[in-house]
């Protein structure tokens, strides 16, 4: 269990500043949902979480203790996974193996090969066909389980709906309710605003870099919510 928190977070891409102070707060068992326009920052934050670009360690904070900048790799040690941006499966690596690299270095827990099974029956019939033979929707659920075999307590899901049908987002979304209800803290990373904003118990909207919202869902109107994210 763990609470995840940035303070002041800034980031830069050499000399381009793409966040300016961001504060967000993470809370144990939460879903969290982080909104906003193409290129407003929310991959960004996620990567300055997981130690994927560098900050100095003020900038995050897990359980209290700074852990801004450090390696990537000890993000799975302190219970954070990621499910990246485009899913990224290794395409020579079968169903199995890309989720069987999940578990490389994980912690203790309860998900297991057998477990991610069950959560999506779907991959076992196809654990033998190669990672990227499958349709989005399934390879967006590889890349969950992948996510899940590290034992995380907090799992930070980039933009999983992208791309794939109605129906299958649908499905997502019940698993990631599941997900919620065994009591890992989530993080969603969402275009869609009616989506993001009824899965979420708290949203956080970005606008170039910098916070333009947040709060709890339910006391949200989208109103607030379109003006935040536009800027009109
Ligand atoms: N590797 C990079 N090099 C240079 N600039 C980058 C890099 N990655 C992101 N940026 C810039 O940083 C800003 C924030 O990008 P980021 O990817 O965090 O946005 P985002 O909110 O995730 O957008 P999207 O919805 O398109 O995924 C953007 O202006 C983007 O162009
Ligand atoms: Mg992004």
């Amino acid at each position: 269990m763990s609470t995840i928190e940035t303070k002041g977070l800034t980031a830069y891409y050499g000399d381009f500043q793409a966040l300016f102070g961001v504060d967000i707060i993470l809370r144990d068992g939460e879903t969290t949902a982080i909104i906003g326009a193409n290129g407003a920052g929310k991959s960004t934050v996620m990567k300055a979480i997981t130690g994927l670009i560098k900050t100095s360690p003020e900038m995050v904070f897990i359980d209290g203790a700074p852990c801004g900048g450090r390696e990537a790799h000890t993000a799975i040690a302190s219970g954070i996974a990621m499910v990246p941006e485009g899913r990224r499966l290794f395409p020579s690596l079968t169903v199995e193996e890309n989720l069987l690299l999940g578990a490389h270095c994980a912690r203790k827990g309860p998900w297991t090969l057998e477990r991610v099974y069950e959560v999506f029956p779907g991959l076992k019939e196809r654990r033998r066909l190669s990672g990227t033979a499958l349709s989005g929707g399934q390879q967006q659920m590889v890349a969950i389980g992948r996510a899940l075999m590290s034992n995380p307590t907090s799992l930070l899901c980039d933009e999983i709906s992208l791309g794939l049908a109605p129906v299958i987002i649908e499905d997502l979304y019940r698993n990631i309710a599941k997900l919620k209800e065994e009591g890992l803290s989530i993080v969603i990373v969402e275009q869609d605003l009616v989506r993001a904003v009824s899965v979420a118990d708290r949203v956080y909207c970005l606008m170039e870099g910098r916070v333009s919202l947040e709060g709890r869902a339910d006391e949200m109107s989208l109103a607030a919510i379109r003006n935040a994210y536009f800027g009109v």
